[in-house]
């Protein structure tokens, strides 16, 4: 039988290129992890997580080192986990503790994850133990939780390779069609230059446009900068596998001609591989105005994520398309693609390095 045809060129990342693991990944919000015994697969390790009795979060492999039970179909007692299978006890470390038929308990094998809690996000190290660093974690947007408003979205579980959501998050060109009903994009900027920068392996992108009024519906109803000039400015930046993040800002000019500081949105989003065909996606919002505005908020986190909804159903499409439809073809690049094309690139290379 004739190769699956990959749907890229042959230097681009494609669904077919391995999983990196040597990354910081979101594994979950934090809300989403408790006292109760939770199961995530990432990069194809079944995980279970949940929280200590000092409120810490615990990530293990989620496999009896026994018989292989599932350990979130177990019993999280104090101290740690009860199989429930053969009552083997796990410390929060995952070291056994307590085998009830006998008196030695034997070195149970069982990977803790390393992890770390910032802001909303919990996140993981899937490399080897020694080559994690916290200071490799990409910087939120906005540490300060405090001085800017967020809107935190819900967990989304997305059919589709994460290279596919990467792509279309370096995507500006898509914004005016697959997302028309929500977005509503004025034709001005569809038509606007797309300015893409590579910085070693970062890519930023943006499009600008000089009267911010076309834009006036993505931002809250009371913002008003008189007559003064104000550029648009969107755009977004491709940081590592794991992460990317957009910003909608506007740049007020001073009478010389001087931009002023923004004022506007930022959205951070988290892709992390569940396995080659299927992903998790998580996405905050941070705007530095209005801050006050619950509604405002509310709504901003709807629309958003009925954005969100629109990608994941067209990315499940192309999975699907590539899944099924295996003829030979190789797909066209268009100007606009610039952005996730040299993001594909890089993760080629380092997916060819691991
Ligand atoms: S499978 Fe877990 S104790 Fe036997
Ligand atoms: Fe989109």
């Amino acid at each position: 039988m004739a190769e699956p045809k990959s749907y890229g060129a042959g230097d681009l990342a494609d669904i077919h290129t391995p999983l990196l693991y040597d990354y910081w990944y979101v594994a979950a919000l934090g809300s989403e992890i408790t006292r109760e015994l939770k199961e995530r697969t990432i990069l194809n390790h079944s995980l279970v997580m949940y929280r200590d009795e000092e409120d810490k979060v615990v990530i293990l492999q989620n496999r009896c080192a026994h018989r292989s039970f599932p350990l979130d179909q177990s019993t999280l007692e104090d101290g740690g986990i009860r199989c429930r299978y053969h009552g083997i006890k796990y410390n929060h470390d995952g070291e056994i503790t307590d085998v009830p038929c006998q008196d030695s308990c034997p070195r149970s094998g069982i990977k803790k994850y390393i992890t770390k809690e910032i802001g909303p996000m919990v996140w993981i190290w899937m490399g080897e133990a020694e080559a994690a660093n916290e200071a490799d974690i990409p910087e939120l947007p906005v540490h300060d939780m405090g001085k800017w408003t967020h809107v935190v979205g819900d967990y989304n579980y997305l059919k589709g390779n994460y290279i596919l959501m990467q792509e279309n998050l370096c995507d500006l060109s898509h914004l005016p069609y697959l997302h028309a009903e929500t977005f509503k994009f004025p034709k001005e900027y569809t038509a606007a230059t797309i300015k893409v920068e590579q910085t070693g392996d970062q890519v930023t992108f943006y499009r600008e446009l000089e009267d911010w009024n076309l834009l006036k519906p993505f931002f809250h109803p009371g913002l008003d900068f008189g007559n003064q000039q104000v550029i648009y400015r969107s755009g977004g930046e491709y940081v590592t596998p794991a992460t990317n993040k957009g910003y909608g800002l506007l740049y007020p000019v001073d009478e010389n001609g001087a931009e002023q500081a923004p004022v506007g949105h930022y959205v951070s989003h988290y892709v992390t591989p569940e396995s080659e065909g299927t992903c998790h996606y998580f996405w905050y919002v941070a705007r530095n105005y209005a801050l006050d505005d619950k509604d405002y908020s509310k709504k901003q986190g709807d629309m958003v994520q009925q954005g969100f909804n629109e990608d994941l159903v067209a990315i499940n499409l192309l999975q699907d398309m590539l899944e099924k439809d295996q003829h030979d073809y190789r797909e066209i690049t268009i100007k606009a693609d610039k952005p996730g094309a040299i993001m594909r690139r890089i993760i080629k290379r380092l997916a060819s390095h691991n």
